[in-house]
């Protein structure tokens, strides 16, 4: 399973890129809003630092806006990919720029019968929200499973990226589902280190360490 990282922060994909867990980066307008940076000097720096694909998101509503302004950010670099809304224009923008050459990653993804249209459209990535559907009693990775089922009975291409994941046992489940990448705060990817036997174990040898004779 890749290893996207769901930030716009620099500094945040500079320190995953360290632990080896950036094979690439998905950012929206609510990211992109936390930097308190311009979305022009956030793009330079993250196509700057990162090879993977970087997932960039259009705001336009119609389809040959959509179009337009994908075009458009397409040009910040090679591995820039066009983030889709799942709507009726959002899917005719995907059709048209991955006939392009344009990756699209079509987002805000929350039925099985929407990923099909995803698929049907050529995304090249499909994102459900699986903490978005938890937060409203759904459950979040049932969806991922369905569209997994779908997508293997076709042969689809479309690669199931699981997105708005809250804690740990989302990226477990995951990949255990066999998602095709799970895309992840950095909060997440720090408490997917962590566990307290580790902690306790290292103190241990620390102490028993200074009783060798030296
Ligand atoms: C990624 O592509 C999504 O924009 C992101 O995972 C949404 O997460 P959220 O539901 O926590 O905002």
């Amino acid at each position: 399973m890749k290893f996207f990282i769901d930030t716009a922060k620099i500094e945040e994909i500079r320190e995953a890129k360290m632990m080896g867990l950036v094979d690439g980066v998905t950012t929206n307008p609510s990211l992109v809003s936390q930097t308190g940076r311009t979305f022009e000097e956030v793009v330079r720096d993250i196509v700057a630092e990162v090879d993977g694909p970087i997932s960039l998101e259009a705001v336009s509503t119609q389809a040959e806006e959509i179009i337009a302004e994908g075009r458009k950010l397409a040009t910040y670099g090679k591995n820039v990919v066009i983030k889709c809304p799942l709507t009726v224009d959002g899917l005719k923008a995907c059709r048209a720029l991955t006939s392009e050459g344009i990756g699209v990653n079509v987002t805000l993804c929350f039925s099985p019968s929407q990923a099909l249209l995803a698929a049907k459209a050529n995304a090249t990535y499909i994102s459900p929200f699986i903490g978005r559907l938890d937060d409203i009693s759904h459950h979040g990775m049932e969806l991922v499973r369905q569209i997994l089922t779908i997508y293997r009975n076709y042969q689809f291409k479309t690669q199931v990226l699981v997105a708005s994941i809250r804690h740990p046992l989302h990226v477990v489940e995951a990949a255990l589902l066999g998602a095709d990448v799970a895309t992840i705060p950095f909060a997440v990817i720090k408490r997917l280190v962590n566990h307290p036997l580790t902690d306790v174990g290292i103190e241990r040898f620390l102490k028993d360490w200074q009783k060798v004779p030296g």
